[in-house]
């Protein structure tokens, strides 16, 4: 039996008057501001090297503010990276899952311990986070993972054949995928870097692991916190380089196993389209198991028996904590006519409150909202807002201010769309950009195949209401709408343990992180019978 309760990290509450807590985050992040760019190199069987070719990582609250100068992995790089990971195979292989478990409990207990500020600090000034959506992802999320990935592990291991014969014993052998994995992870989550890596190595795999530029740096201190935990060198090679040139190259080995990917569904198709291709070309040993969570228009439908002030914090919450960018956020709104004026208003009263800045300098910390993650991400935005401006079928309701003098700042804005057709309600933007479309209360039938029907995406969804029937119905009618579906909450905040979390349709392959399911998929289970 593993040692590990099944209880959630908590989550540290910054409240004001906790002087502790304030001054060692404050330590901390001065720690990566006020000694120059962190060199950070790419770390391939337990060697870090230094590149000469390197690209900056800057704090998006304040573009000036270079954080680090990230080492680029060149094509030689890649390959040597890959053949680290197959070097390591053998033995990792050998070594006892509980052995390798343990690496991965003492990684989380040094994060929730030692390493906590460092994670904090790293994650809030390099990834635009304020200190409580950082405490929720770089501490508590990313602990979870780690600590309950150990638990789903235990659990999968006892599931054995339930039938012998006499003189027969059958039994199961979770062995780890034949080659290496891929695993390419986003900003948006330090705890999902940290997921995608740590579930293929837990049961056995080594993996080739291509960071996000822009969390480079909070990836890089949990790469060293693995490494101090006793992850033993080759088991994960960090490379973060340029994405294009690391992905072909890795897809071209014969032992590509897996992809582990969360990010934009166009790269992801463009990976599945690659990986297929050489498939059909008979390029791999094994065909790769894929694993993908990606984009989402994700909706927040109010029933008119909804209460007002719980539906209208949520859709704040959901729509503008972490600026938008978490693959779970509001992005579409439906509200009935009848309640639509009361609704609208405390709306725009709760939008006027949040308050925007740099949420890792200390005059500006408590901000709700801090910058979008670059200036392509900006650009996107400011470009949307400017269509709505021109738009006669849209209103721009609450914001539509941007500003990149310093950092990458957009207000949190809300466009109201006349037609429920409108491209505003079929696109992702991925920032603090919400539309609304309100429906005729005796529309609610039709409304629902308009949220099914009008994105191709699948992620999360919620309603809201008192009326039990029109849960029954919604939650009828929106079965394939999101893979994570909630009744009177906000559609972001998916907890390890509690809600799986994923997708299906262009949303990715649904194979739901922070359950155990996702350790199924990075193992491949030999059979075997013998006779006494
Ligand atoms: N798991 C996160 C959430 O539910 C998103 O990635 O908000």
């Amino acid at each position: 039996k593993v040692p590990v309760e099944l209880t959630n990290e908590t989550v540290k509450n910054f409240s004001y008057d906790e002087q502790k807590d304030w001054d060692l985050l404050r330590v901390a992040l001065t720690k990566y501001t006020d000694n120059g760019a962190l060199d950070i190199p790419l770390i391939i069987d337990g060697k870090k090297v230094y590149k000469e070719n390197t690209l900056p990582q800057v704090n998006p609250a304040k573009h000036s503010q270079v954080l680090a100068q990230v080492s680029q992995a060149s094509e030689e790089d890649v390959l040597s990276a890959i053949n680290s990971a197959k070097r390591a195979k053998s033995e990792w292989l050998r070594t006892p899952w509980t052995d390798r478990a343990a690496i991965f409990l003492k990684a989380a207990d040094l994060i929730s311990t030692k390493y906590r500020y460092d994670m904090l600090a790293a994650t809030m000034l390099g990834q635009g986070k304020n200190v409580y959506q950082a405490e929720i992802d770089s501490i508590a999320e990313l602990c979870d993972f780690f600590r309950f990935n150990v638990k789903y592990a235990e659990e999968m291991y006892g599931v054995q054949p339930i039938k012998s014969s006499p003189g027969v014993w059958n039994r199961a052998e979770y062995r780890p995928l034949e080659g290496f994995v891929y695993a390419v992870t986003p900003f948006n989550f330090t705890a999902i870097a940290a997921n995608l890596v740590g579930a293929p190595a837990l049961v056995g795999n080594t993996v080739v692991w291509k960071p996000s530029a822009t969390a480079a740096l909070s990836n890089y201190i949990l790469m060293n916190i693995l490494e101090e935990a006793g992850l033993p060198k080759g088991v994960i090679n960090f490379i973060p380089g340029e994405p294009n040139m690391v992905t072909d190259n890795v897809l071209e080995d014969p032992e590509f196993s897996a992809l582990h990917f969360t990010g934009s569904t166009q790269v992801f198709k463009s990976l599945y389209g690659k990986i297929n291709s050489n498939v059909a070309a008979d390029k791999y040993r094994d065909f790769p198991r894929i694993v993908g969570e990606t984009g989402g228009k994700n909706f927040h439908l109010i029933h008119p028996s909804a209460s007002i002030d719980h539906s209208v914090l949520s859709t704040l919450r959901g729509a503008f904590e972490y600026q938008g960018q978490k693959c779970s956020a509001t992005s579409r709104l439906y509200v009935p006519n009848s309640i639509w004026s009361e609704f609208k208003e405390k709306l725009i009263a709760g939008v006027e409150t949040i308050t925007i800045g740099n949420t890792s300098d200390s005059s500006t910390i408590h901000e709700f909202m801090g910058p979008v993650i670059h200036e392509q991400s900006f650009n996107k935005l400011s470009l949307a807002i400017d269509e709505a401006k021109q738009d006669s079928e849209l209103e721009i309701i609450a914001g539509g201010e941007y500003d990149k003098t310093n950092g990458y700042y957009v207000q949190p804005t809300i466009v109201q769309a006349k037609s429920k057709d409108h491209p505003f309600l079929k696109n992702e933007f991925f920032g603090p950009l919400l539309t609304v479309y309100v429906y005729p209360d005796n529309e609610f039938v039709p409304i629902l195949n308009a949220i099914d029907s009008t994105t191709k995406y699948g992620l999360t969804g919620s309603v809201f209401a008192r009326d039990r029937s029109a849960v029954r119905v919604a939650e009828e009618a929106l079965r394939y709408s999101a893979g994570n579906f909630y009744i009177n909450d906000k559609c972001t905040g998916a907890v390890v343990g509690q809600q799986w979390f994923g997708g299906a349709r262009a949303s990715g392959t649904n194979d739901k992180a922070g359950s155990g399911n996702i350790l199924s998929r990075f193992v491949s289970v030999r059979n075997i019978k013998e006779n006494f």
